[in-house]
C-alpha cells in the first residue's frame, strides 16, 4: 500500500498531518507512538474504517496494487476483506468457531461448495496456529474461547477472505504472555504472505516481530525505517527520546 500526504480531521481538528509512507508485502511494519499520535487514526484510513466515523475526514491518497481505494468506483465491503483488521479487543461474532471463519468466505462467494468452505474454515485455522485447539469443537460459540484464542480465531476470520493485508491495532494488549507470544510467533509466520502492519505500545514487541518501523507523535510520522536502525540509530531527537522512555 501507498500513502500519499494522507490528512485526517476529526472536525476541525487534525488528528493526522500529511503522512506518505510505503506498506510492503515482505515486510512487517511497526507502528508506534505516545498515545494520542494517530497511530489509531492512520491504520483506520488504510481500510476506510474511517468511513464509519461521522465527523472523519480523510484528504490525501492512499493506493492498494494501484488501485486509489478512495475512488467513487471502490468497494469498500471488497476492500475491507482485502486489508483486513484484528482489534486490541478480540471481537469473535456470537456464533460457532466454524461460522465465525466461514462467514466471510461465504458473503464474498469464496467457496463453491460445503467442502470448500470446510476446506477454506481448516486452512485459515491452521494458519492462525488454531486448528489442533479447536478442530473437535467447530460448533462451540467463538466467545467461549479464552481470550487469546479469540484473537487468532479473529486472525483466521480476517485471513478466510484471502486478504492482502491484515492490519492489527495493539492486537496483543488484552493478552497474557503466553498468549501475546503465540500471536507474535504466527505473526512471524505469515510474513511475506500478507503485508502485516501493527501498532504496539511494546517496544520489544516492535523490535521482535517488524523489519520496518514507523514512528509517530502528534499527527506526524515522523521517522520511518527498518525496524534495528529506528532502535539503534534513530535519526530523529524525538524518535530517540520515545524509544529511550523519555515521554510517552
Ligand atoms: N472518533 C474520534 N473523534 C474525535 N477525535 C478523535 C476520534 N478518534 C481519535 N480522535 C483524536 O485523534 C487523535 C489521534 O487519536 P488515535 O486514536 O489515532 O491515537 P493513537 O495513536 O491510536 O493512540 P493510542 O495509542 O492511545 O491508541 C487524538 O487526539 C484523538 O483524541
Ligand atoms: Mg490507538
Amino acid at each position: 500500500m501507498i500513502a500519499r500526504d494522507v490528512s485526517v480531521y476529526y472536525g476541525d481538528k487534525r488528528a493526522l498531518d500529511s503522512v506518505s509512507i510505503d506498506i510492503t508485502q515482505e515486510n512487517v511494519t511497526a507502528f508506534i507512538g505516545p498515545s494520542g499520535c494517530g497511530k489509531s487514526t492512520f491504520l483506520r484510513t488504510l481500510n476506510r474504517m474511517n468511513d464509519t466515523i461521522a465527523n472523519a475526514r480523510v484528504e490525501g491518497k492512499i493506493e492498494l496494487d494501484g488501485e486509489d481505494i478512495y475512488s467513487s468506483g471502490m468497494d469498500v465491503v471488497q476492500l475491507r476483506a482485502r486489508v483486513g483488521m484484528v482489534f486490541q479487543k478480540p471481537n469473535p461474532f456470537p456464533k460457532s468457531i466454524y461460522e465465525n471463519v466461514a462467514y466471510g468466505p461465504r458473503i464474498h462467494g469464496l467457496a463453491g461448495s460445503k467442502g470448500d468452505l470446510d476446506g477454506i474454515v481448516e486452512q485459515s485455522l491452521k494458519r492462525a496456529g488454531l486448528w489442533e485447539e479447536v478442530k473437535d469443537r467447530l460448533d462451540e460459540s467463538g466467545t467461549a474461547l479464552s481470550g487469546g484464542q479469540q484473537q487468532r480465531l479473529c486472525i483466521a476470520r480476517a485471513i478466510a477472505v484471502d486478504p492482502e493485508v491484515i492490519l492489527m491495532d495493539e492486537p496483543c494488549s488484552a493478552l497474557d504472555p503466553i498468549a501475546t507470544a503465540k500471536i507474535e510467533d504466527l505473526i512471524n509466520e505469515l510474513r511475506g504472505r500478507y503485508a502485516i502492519v501493527i501498532v504496539t505500545h511494546n517496544m520489544q514487541q516492535a523490535a521482535r516481530v517488524s523489519q520496518r518501523t514507523a514512528f509517530f507523535h502528534l499527527g506526524n510520522l515522523v521517522e520511518y525505517g527498518d525496524t534495528s536502525e529506528i532502535f539503534t540509530n534513530p535519526r530523529a531527537e524525538r524518535t530517540k527520546d520515545y524509544i529511550t522512555g523519555r515521554y510517552g
